[in-house]
């Protein structure tokens, strides 16, 4: 058995050219032993680190683009036989070059697992990292933080903290690795011990105000709280210490609340929408607008279906206008109708998830739907969603393609059926189309999968955490494929 040292952790330089050599010279994964410098076990039978001879003649090996976004997440597990893991899959590769379009394969379908564990830990890192003013000798403010991830996330998670809190100088602790960024450069350093970050400051007692005044009783949920804000992060959390006496007096005020009845009446849309005055003249000149600017202004006074009157307004795309990743959705829900703004009611959170947790800053995307108006049926004091029907979706096309035209995206992912007859002029059927690339009739690149309000609806948790691993596996496709893209 040949024995391989890796410099560090998450050296995937390191493990990609040993695994080349490895290709070149013929050897089968259970010849390889995978270590990580400093970390060896004394092996009596293990032969010492010496670079195999390739065979001569032997051919340069497949390496897939979708392999290498998928090892590069991989590798950052805490896992010994991560390393192994990846070797073995490039070893099938070579002989069966789809291999990991083999969701059954074993070693295929743990390291989704392993990927969608990291995807994960980045995303609670992300939301539970709790930064704590320290002072400094030059009197300028630091903060810092303590973090216990599962994984060696630092270095791909610290980018996240870099865009949130651009004009801070902050440090992150791990047992790990450290990340501090002082308002220039991001740099990374060995870990720490806990002892050393500070456990509170002078903000800590406004954070926990500020936490129990938003705290709303009526919506508790305590198993999907602490589905989502496990227990063992509790610690780091200034918040942790509030959620055992509020949630013990969540149904007493409750039941205060229904008591004491709504202060003002919900100011809704379709009354307002009466009140406005319709525009003089319909300004959508049906001229393709020349930026996106302009065809957000045009769509405001849409007539191209009847859906404008009752909404509250346009809800147009989003996103930046050289975006290489476009999202549709259906149509904007009650909150986006009121907000103006498309994805950002209880859909919008679960896209936001999920698209932090394929690693897709949302940033970078335009977001828009298939339909601009909000559709919906009074109900009472609600407003209820209602799906847009074919001429609808086809009358709005017309603003789809403007944007499309505009923004010339490289892949439109169509969140389920309406976004994706939108974009294809015809229904089809999410469970058989989604999840591959498609063709436009434009020549465009199409992927398809399934709305998020889907997985809100789905009643039974499981299939809910499944149909969310696989939301989140196509939004990830789907980025690793333009990520290759970008590679040729
Ligand atoms: N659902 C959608 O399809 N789009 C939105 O903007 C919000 C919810």
């Amino acid at each position: 058995m040949r024995r391989i040292r890796l410099a560090h952790q998450t050296d995937f330089s390191g493990w990609r050219d040993a695994a080349r050599q490895g290709l070149l010279a013929g050897s089968a994964p259970e010849a390889l032993d995978w270590r990580v410098e400093g970390e060896d076990a004394p092996d009596l039978f293990a032969a010492e680190d010496h670079a195999a001879a390739p065979i001569p003649g032997a051919e340069a090996p497949r390496v897939p683009r979708a392999f290498i976004g998928l090892a590069e997440t991989v590798i950052l597990h805490r896992d010994p036989g991560r390393f192994a893991l990846l070797y073995r899959l490039l070893w099938g590769i070579q002989r069966q070059p789809r291999l990991l379009e083999d969701a059954s394969h074993p070693d295929v379908h743990l390291a989704e697992q392993v990927a969608r564990a990291i995807r994960r830990d980045i995303h609670k890192m992300h939301a539970f990292v709790r930064f704590r003013e320290i002072a400094t000798p030059e009197g300028e403010p630091h903060f810092v933080a303590w973090f216990e991830p599962d994984n060696f996330i630092v270095e791909a998670a610290a980018p996240f903290f870099v865009r949130r809190f651009t004009g801070m100088r902050w440090t992150i602790l791990t047992p790990d690795r450290a990340a501090a960024w002082d308002g220039e450069h991001l740099t990374f350093a060995e870990g720490a011990r806990r002892e050393q970050a500070p456990t509170s400051d002078r903000v800590e007692a406004l954070w926990r105000a500020y936490y129990a005044n938003i705290f709303n009783p009526a919506r508790l949920k305590l198993a999907a709280m602490t589905r989502e804000m496990p227990k063992r992060y509790w610690k780091n959390l200034p918040e942790a210490e509030l959620i055992g006496p509020l949630t013990r007096r969540a149904t007493e005020r409750e039941d205060a609340m229904v008591k004491a009845g709504p202060t003002r009446p919900p100011a809704f849309a379709a009354a307002e929408a009466r009140r406005r005055p319709a525009p003089a003249e319909p300004v959508d000149s049906g001229t393709r607008p020349g930026s996106l600017g302009e065809a957000r202004e045009a769509a405001q006074s849409c007539r191209r279906c009847g859906l404008w009157e009752h909404a509250t307004q346009t809800v147009f795309g989003e996103g930046p206008e050289r975006a290489r990743l476009m999202l549709v959705g259906e149509q904007p829900g009650d909150r986006e109708d009121l907000a103006g703004a498309p994805f950002v009611g209880p859909a919008g959170r679960m896209l936001d998830r999920a698209l932090e947790e394929a690693a897709i800053p949302r940033g970078e995307v335009y977001v828009t739907n298939a339909v601009k108006h909000f559709k919906f049926e009074p109900r009472g004091k609600f407003r209820l969603h209602k799906t847009p029907d074919a001429p609808e979706i086809a009358a709005c096309r017309w603003w789809l393609e403007s944007e499309r035209a505009l923004v010339r995206p490289e892949l439109i992912v169509a969140l389920g059926a309406s976004a994706a007859q939108a974009l294809l002029g015809k229904r089809v059927i999410i469970g058989r189309e989604r999840g591959q690339l498609m063709s436009l009739p434009d020549g465009g690149r199409l992927w398809i999968t399934v709305h998020p309000s889907y997985l809100l609806r789905l009643p039974d948790e499981a299939a809910k955490a499944r149909e969310y691993d696989r939301f989140i596996a196509d939004l990830g496709a789907a980025w690793r494929l333009l990520q290759g893209a970008a590679q040729t």
